[in-house]
């Protein structure tokens, strides 16, 4: 049976090649998952889910249990206080890589807290379009 990882996607990344170009780069989402994908080397399927509902986004989680090998989530600002995605990712049984393009540490200090951080095996933060290529490596070295 194949692999699956699961991508998740947050808020407003859905307008990623739009969105402060200079903050994010120019790569649109479907850019940075080819690039993720690329990266795995075929080590895994990729389904990716983009959502700006939270409540979307846990139920993702929820149905990746038991069926995906693995979850990549970039959370976008719900990083920074969405305990319901928290508590979900901590049900997986599974490693758990939050990406993020920026550097949330070196921007505004409501974005210094990520509650995804605590449930994750590791986070790549702040390499703009080099992000996901580096998660997919990560996750590569992870699944074997
Ligand atoms: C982001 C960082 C978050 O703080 C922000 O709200 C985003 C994008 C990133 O990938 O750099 O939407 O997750």
């Amino acid at each position: 049976m194949t692999r699956i990882v699961l991508v998740l996607s947050g808020p407003n990344l859905n307008l990623l090649g739009d969105r402060e170009p200079e903050v994010y780069g120019t790569a649109t989402i479907d850019d940075h998952i080819a690039t993720f994908t690329h990266a795995l080397e075929g080590a895994a399927d990729v389904e990716h889910v983009q959502s700006n509902h939270e409540g979307e986004l846990v139920e993702a989680i929820h149905a990746a249990r038991g069926r995906c090998a693995a979850i990549v989530i970039n959370a976008g600002a719900l990083t920074h206080y969405a305990w319901s995605i928290h508590d979900a990712l901590a049900t997986f049984d599974g490693p758990i890589i939050e990406v993020h393009l920026s550097n949330p540490n070196a921007r505004e200090p409501w974005r210094h807290t990520s509650v995804i951080a605590p449930v994750a095996t590791g986070s790549i933060v702040g390499f703009k379009g080099g992000s996901y290529g580096l998660a997919g490596h990560a996750l590569k070295k992870i699944l074997g």
